[in-house]
């Protein structure tokens, strides 16, 4: 198999809880390394989707996030790979030879102004603008400030540039790697209830919606335009109990708010907590090892 891994950073990205994910997959998935259909209505970056997608056999995967410039990032890779390569070997050779003050203006002229100004929509194929707002993303994930993907309530990307002496703005092997890994994964953006699934086949689904904030000024779940609140996550448990009855296999994390919140919940279901390292974070005393909830139903 093919090893592949996010093409981004993405804030709560799960790399660093792979093993403990994967520990507690169902025995069966375990045993045969093996998987039908699996789901990921929150891909985010996709950290388990990729590490799946190189350890174990899937014969078909879905993957759904509500933020469409990620999903149509998606989509040029499975699509349109060699051309996506082309834009970032040009931005990053232009990028790397510049000095810090040239490097500031490039980031702003030539990234991030033209990233908000170009409009694409999902739902509408534009191999050209596609490529390009893809490339845009990539090349600003990997020269912004850690590295994060954060937006206004305009929707417009606003994180300023970081100083990384000597950014992999184009990883090649990987955007490859990745290419052949999507050939059987559907891509979809909108919103999680939107993905509906057949009760003839039973699925591995992963669910890693926005975390419930620790604290209330923790700005964590801001990943688009749309906050994430706790009606939000009453509505997913709706969701999960529902996906449970067709007999669906649910893994969904999210973050230990010592309340007993998604305890009551989730309360049928099987409850484990895990220690995680969290590596964005806005709040630097947030950076110490947090309890993680993983919520399964088998
Ligand atoms: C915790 S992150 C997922 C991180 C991912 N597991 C990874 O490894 O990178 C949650 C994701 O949910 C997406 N999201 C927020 N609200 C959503 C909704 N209503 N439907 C679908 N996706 C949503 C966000 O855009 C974000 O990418």
């Amino acid at each position: 198999m093919i090893q592949q891994k996010p093409f981004l950073k993405w804030a709560g990205g799960k790399r660093q809880l792979l093993n403990e994910l994967e520990a507690n997959f169902p025995p069966h998935i375990i045993e045969t390394k093996q998987i039908d259909l699996y789901i990921e209505p929150f891909v985010g970056g996709g950290a388990l989707l990729f590490y799946l997608l190189s350890n174990y056999s899937i014969k078909k995967s879905v993957i759904n996030d509500i933020n469409p410039d990620l999903m149509i990032t998606y989509k040029v890779i499975k699509l349109f790979p060699e051309e996506l390569i082309k834009k970032l070997r040009e931005i990053s050779e232009e990028y790397l030879v510049l000095s810090q003050e040239g490097r500031k203006r490039y980031f702003y002229n030539n990234l991030r102004t033209p990233y908000n100004k170009l409009k694409v929509k999902y739902n509408k194929q534009d191999k050209e603008a596609w490529i390009q707002k893809a490339a845009l993303l990539i090349a600003l994930n990997k020269t912004c400030f850690n590295g994060l993907f954060r937006q206004n309530s305009k929707g417009e990307f606003n994180v300023p540039i970081g100083y990384y002496k000597n950014p992999k703005i184009l990883d090649e092997e990987n955007i490859n790697s990745c290419h052949i890994g999507l050939q059987n994964t559907e891509i979809y953006s909108s919103h999680y209830d939107s993905i509906t699934i057949s009760d003839k086949q039973n699925a591995f689904v992963y669910l890693d919606p926005p975390y419930r904030p620790l604290s209330d000024s923790s700005s964590f779940t801001k990943y688009s335009k749309e906050d994430f609140n706790d009606e939000d996550q009453k509505q997913l448990s709706e969701y999960y109990k529902k996906l449970s009855k067709k007999g669906h296999y649910l893994l969904l994390s999210n973050s230990d708010t010592k309340d007993n919140f998604f305890d009551e919940l989730y309360k049928e279901f099987n409850i484990q907590r895990v220690f995680a390292k969290r590596h964005i974070n806005s709040d630097s005393n947030g950076r110490g090892k947090v309890n993680e909830l993983l919520i399964k139903n088998y």
